[in-house]
């Protein structure tokens, strides 16, 4: 039973990647000096824990009863004052180190580096329950997926509306994470290479937090300016990211799912009906456009008009 327990655990840590001890490999500036934090902190930690554990087993062995009887007490020691002065200075000075190691690497993880205006760009981070806007320079706007140019230093202003939840942005990779509160901004950057990143909320913020994920694309230069460029005015591609992003993360066209099926719901169609629904939200369906404009939601109806209509299966939960 032990062996087959330990086995398990030994896969699932080694399934999590570097031992499973480790953070995912950094990729921005900021998540480095995190890492360096992490491992600074879990060599001593590390070596505490295997003291004390090791310590405990070995009192437990050789102090065991035994054939002793049970009411026979052991030596009466009263004081140590070698023991006590280790066991106050020792504690302190690991305090202090990593302490100072915190405050140094610090200024590195929540100041951006300094950039000259052609070497940085601000995006908007918006979180809501329970998808991720972006808004870049020039007002357009993408959601689930963010766009943004490599090698420069991208600076993230991580906002939710007053009408929302708290939640929290997490670039996995690319530094720590950052809360997203409304009625508040918060700062954090990143200076990545050309890559995909996995990003997520990290703070439960209703039924489906778990699925309130986006993914960061860092791309050239020329490719984010054509993509924001292409994205000034919202069209048919953001339309597909609503539905995607927003809409499925509660509902399917064929069947009951966090809502209802919305296979042939009249309102996917009626942008009037749909624009109340959106704005106000209806029972246990939370205000998802309270934020949007009438040409936002005219690009999702858009996109609406083009499902398949009236495929609702009954009897189908999932
Ligand atoms: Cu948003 Cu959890």
């Amino acid at each position: 039973m032990l062996a087959a327990g330990c086995a398990l655990v030994l896969a699932g840590v080694s399934l999590a990647g570097n031992g499973g001890l480790l953070p995912p490999s950094p990729h921005s500036p900021n998540a480095d000096r995190i890492t360096r934090a992490y491992i600074f902190i879990l060599v001593f930690t590390g070596v505490i824990f295997l003291g004390v554990e090791g310590t405990l087993i070995a009192f437990i062995v050789k102090y065991r009863r035994g054939k002793r009887p049970r009411d026979q007490d052991g030596p009466q020691i009263h004081g140590s004052t070698r023991l006590e002065f280790l066991w106050t200075v020792l504690p302190v000075v690991i305090l202090a180190a990593i302490g100072s190691f915190v405050f140094y690497e610090l200024p590195g993880i929540t100041n951006a580096p300094p950039a000259s205006a052609a070497d940085s760009t601000t995006i908007t981070v918006q979180g809501q329950q329970f998808y991720w806007t972006f808004i870049y320079p020039n007002g357009g706007i993408s959601i689930g997926t963010m766009i943004a140019p490599e090698n420069e230093v991208v600076n993230e202003n991580v906002v939710a509306p007053l009408t929302d939840v708290n939640h929290s942005w997490w670039i996995v990779g690319l530094g720590g994470k950052i809360d997203a509160i409304p009625g508040r901004l918060n700062k954090t950057w990143f200076k990545a290479p050309v890559g995909v990143y996995v990003a997520r909320c990290g703070e439960l913020c209703g039924i489906q937090h778990a699925k309130m994920t986006a993914h960061v694309d860092v791309v050239p230069r020329a490719q984010y300016e054509k993509f924001i460029a292409s994205r000034k005015t919202p069209g048919m591609p953001l339309g597909k990211e609503m539905w995607q992003y927003v809409c499925m993360s509660c509902h399917r066209l064929d069947h009951a799912f966090v809502g209802p099926a919305l296979g042939d719901n009249p309102l996917l169609t009626d942008e009037a009906g749909l624009t109340t629904i959106l704005r106000h939200g209806v029972g246990m369906m939370p205000a998802v456009g309270s934020t949007w404009t009438q040409a936002e939601i005219h690009a999702l109806v858009e996109y609406t008009k083009t499902l398949p209509k009236g495929t609702v299966s009954s009897g189908n939960q999932g």
